[in-house]
C-alpha cells in the first residue's frame, strides 16, 4: 500500500533498454542522495514489448557506471494497462512516446502523461533515441537526464512538502 505522502514515477521510452533504464537508475541515484527514497517509488517501461525481460543494453550501463550507478539489475518490461492507473507520473522521453502514451491511456489519466524534460525543466526538448547511433550519444543522454532528474527532484520535494493532499496525480 502507499503511504499518502509518496509520488509514484513511470519513465517511459520506445525499448526500455536504453533511456527509460537510465533515467530510472540516475532519478533513484539524485533521490537517494536527498534522503527521499522513502516517498518516491520509480520504475520504467517501453511502449514496445520487443525486449521484455532484457537487460539495459550495454552503452546505457556503461554510462551509467561511468557516474557510478549500477542499473545493470534492471529487466526491461513494457508498459502496462495498470500502469495508467497506479503511477501518479508517467514521463515519456521523446513526443512520440508522449503521444503513444497518451493515445493509450484512458481519459482520465491524461494528465499524469507528461515530455520529462517538460515537466522538469519547463522545455520542449526530446531525450533522443540513442539506440542507432554513437556511442557519445549515450553521454548526452546521461547528461541531459540527469539535469532533468536534478530538477524532478526538487519538484517532487517541493509537492511532498505541501500540506497533505496537494501530492496528487494532477501535478
Ligand atoms: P530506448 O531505445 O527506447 O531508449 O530503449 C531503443 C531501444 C530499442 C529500439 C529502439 C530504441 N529498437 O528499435 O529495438
Amino acid at each position: 500500500m502507499r503511504l499518502q505522502n509518496q509520488i509514484s514515477v513511470l519513465f517511459v521510452c520506445l525499448g526500455n533498454i536504453c533511456r527509460s533504464p537510465l533515467a530510472e537508475g540516475v532519478f533513484r541515484d539524485v533521490v537517494k542522495q536527498r534522503g527521499r527514497e522513502d516517498r518516491i517509488i520509480i520504475d520504467s517501461a517501453g511502449t514496445g514489448g520487443w525486449h521484455q525481460g532484457a537487460p539495459p543494453d550495454p552503452r546505457s550501463v556503461a554510462v551509467a557506471a561511468r557516474y557510478g550507478v549500477d542499473i545493470s539489475d534492471q529487466r526491461a518490461r513494457k508498459v502496462t494497462n495498470r500502469d495508467y492507473t497506479s503511477f501518479d507520473l508517467i514521463l515519456a522521453m521523446d513526443r512520440s512516446n508522449l503521444d503513444d502514451l497518451r493515445r493509450a491511456a484512458g481519459h482520465a489519466s491524461q494528465e499524469r502523461i507528461h515530455l520529462f524534460n517538460q515537466y522538469a525543466l519547463g522545455l520542449t526538448r526530446d531525450v533522443p533515441d540513442p539506440y542507432y547511433g554513437e556511442v557519445d550519444g549515450f553521454e548526452v543522454v546521461y547528461r541531459m537526464i540527469f539535469e532533468a532528474s536534478d530538477a524532478l527532484a526538487t519538484k517532487l520535494a517541493e509537492r511532498l512538502s505541501a500540506p497533505s493532499g496537494q501530492a496528487s496525480s494532477t501535478m
